[in-house]
């Protein structure tokens, strides 16, 4: 039997060597490194599945291009799907699947590792002995044991770091409308309200997902609420971070440190490499002036681990798909059938 054509879009290296992994002797690959929209839809020849990422656009008229071309799948390689129009895909008849969960871990680790960073300056201290400076000026740092963590969003993600955070003999409080008692008890964690996150946390690490409901939690109102010095993590979305309001918390020294995987106009930045260009975005400008901000690119999902995760799941609901087979438990958005 023929192996079912995949083109995937928006690939990176790391994707490419980790899907060829999985993929090898099943799949009939064809990498694209730009991403995908209505007018390069095209591109794609008789092609099964097309395999699609974070900033590729399949709104109806791309779905009805790729269709015309006789693709039958749409498989996302991440959780969120914004990026696809699924009444579209319902309509046209377009399988689409997700990858719903990948590494909990990456994220809740990296989430650690960016607050370890900043307390103990860790990016300044490596630069600075690069240059053969030696000296500690600068560098005092405080303990986390002993300090309150709120975590806001204890899912998947949010037990993880909190689990860390309860490593590291802090107290944690948690905050979820469907928070699981029975792990929490078990952990340690006091689950608590928002209010009470908001007056008694030194660090506050968000997890939840972005809603209309969960746009700017984060914002000159809440901020407002918090302990003076807080230290703000933002690994899940951008948009529940209000910039311009956290920015003006860091000039007063309300807030006291930020660690950002996300940024709520992330889009036209993250994942490239614009170095030597003119950052044309003030606010993201401002924010890497900050001494006491660290930002990454959307990373906190980059391990090995999760990338392995992320290619099974796909290519095993591909071969599914061209198979007639069931997809994996919970990975379907649209189920089209045969
Ligand atoms: P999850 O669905 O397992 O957990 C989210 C939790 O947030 C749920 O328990 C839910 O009840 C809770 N929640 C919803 N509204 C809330 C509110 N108003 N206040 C407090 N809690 C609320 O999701 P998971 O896997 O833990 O992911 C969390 C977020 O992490 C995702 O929504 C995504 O935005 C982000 N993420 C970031 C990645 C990165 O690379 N930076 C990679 C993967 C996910």
């Amino acid at each position: 039997m023929s192996q079912p054509r995949v083109a995937f879009f928006d690939t990176k290296p790391y994707d490419e060597e980790c899907f060829d992994r999985v993929a090898a002797g099943r799949l009939d690959v064809n990498y694209f490194r730009f991403a995908l929209k209505a007018d390069l839809a095209g591109v794609v020849k008789d092609t099964f599945a097309v395999c699609a990422f974070v900033h590729d656009r399949l709104d109806r008229a791309c779905l009805q291009s790729l269709h015309d071309q006789g693709v039958r799948m749409v498989a996302l390689r991440c959780a969120g799907f914004n990026a696809i129009d699924l009444e579209a895909s319902r309509d046209l008849g377009i399988t689409v699947t997700r990858v719903p969960a990948y590494s909990p871990s990456a994220v809740a680790e990296h989430a650690v590792a960016m607050l370890l960073t900043l307390v103990r300056s860790t990016h300044r201290a490596y630069n600075r002995i690069r240059d053969h400076n030696f000296s500690l000026a600068g560098l005092v740092g405080v303990d986390l044991a002993g300090k309150t963590v709120g975590v806001i969003g204890c899912g998947k993600i949010g037990q993880k770091a909190a689990q860390i955070f309860r490593g590291f003999e802090m107290r944690v409080l948690g905050h979820d409308p469907n928070a699981n008692t029975k792990w929490a008890a078990a952990h340690g964690i006091e689950l608590t309200d928002i209010e009470t996150i908001w007056r008694e946390s030194d660090i506050i690490s968000l997890h939840l997902p972005l809603f209309p409901e969960t746009e700017y939690l984060v914002r000159a109102e809440t901020i407002a609420r918090m302990k003076r010095g807080v230290i703000v993590i933002n690994t899940s979305r951008g948009k529940l971070v209000k910039t311009d309001d956290l920015i003006a918390g860091i000039r007063t020294g309300q807030i006291g440190g930020v660690c950002l995987d996300v940024y709520e106009e992330e889009d036209e930045y993250f994942y490239r490499d614009h170095s030597g260009l003119i950052l044309d975005d003030a606010t993201l400008a401002l924010l890497l002036t900050f001494p006491n901000v660290l930002v990454t690119s959307h990373q906190a999902f980059l391990t090995r681990e999760a990338l392995l995760q992320i290619a099974t799941t796909t290519v095993e609901n591909i071969l599914a798909a061209a198979e007639g087979r069931a997809l994996l438990p919970g990975t379907a958005l649209v189920e089209a059938g045969p």
